[in-house]
């Protein structure tokens, strides 16, 4: 009896740490939070995205610490895109200028959250890739937020 307690308290413990999605930050120079992809629960193993249609993708962006580094009065730019098996698919995000829904030039300490709509094109197959998002600076490429996260292509469930 005891150990089918414990057993049961061990599966529900792994399956949840398990599941969770995990958001890798790949070199973001700001701080981000609360990723959140329309449509993925917390427990899922992978974000579904369908194909042919628009996702909506937010996180909150803290810029916190100075940035004497670089040049923050340039344009920003999102970069986007999908790795399949090493192959990198930019995919087209609306509003593709961050300074559309972010207060450009950024200043010390904003935290704003940034929504968008990324499309998945037809051209893809029903797949498991990894879905990576840059903020960078236009002119010197600087990474302002990267993170990465695993995602499965499916397509339109049929009415
Ligand atoms: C996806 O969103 C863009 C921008 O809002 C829009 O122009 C396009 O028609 C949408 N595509 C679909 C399939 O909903
Ligand atoms: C930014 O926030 C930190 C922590 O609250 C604070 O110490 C710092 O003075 C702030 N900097 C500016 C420029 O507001």
């Amino acid at each position: 009896m005891h150990y089918n307690i414990l057993f049961a308290v061990a599966v529900i413990f792994c399956s949840h740490s398990v599941n969770a999605i995990e958001f890798k930050n790949c070199g973001s120079y700001f701080l981000f939070d609360n990723i959140q992809i329309e449509g993925c629960d917390d427990d899922a193993t992978s974000c579904q995205l369908t194909i042919g249609s628009n996702t909506s993708i937010s996180f909150t962006i803290n810029t916190g610490k100075p940035y004497d580094e670089f040049n923050i009065d340039a344009a920003l730019l999102n970069d986007v895109s999908l790795n399949v098996r090493g192959t990198k698919f930019n995919l087209n995000v609306t509003p593709d200028d961050p300074c559309e829904v972010l207060l450009c030039p950024l200043s010390t300490n904003y935290s704003a959250t940034y929504s968008a709509e990324v499309y998945i094109d037809t051209i893809f197959q029903p797949l498991n890739a990894e879905l990576q998002w840059i903020l960078e600076t236009a002119d010197a490429g600087e990474k302002l937020l990267c993170f990465l996260c695993q995602i499965t292509l499916v397509n339109a469930k049929s009415v």
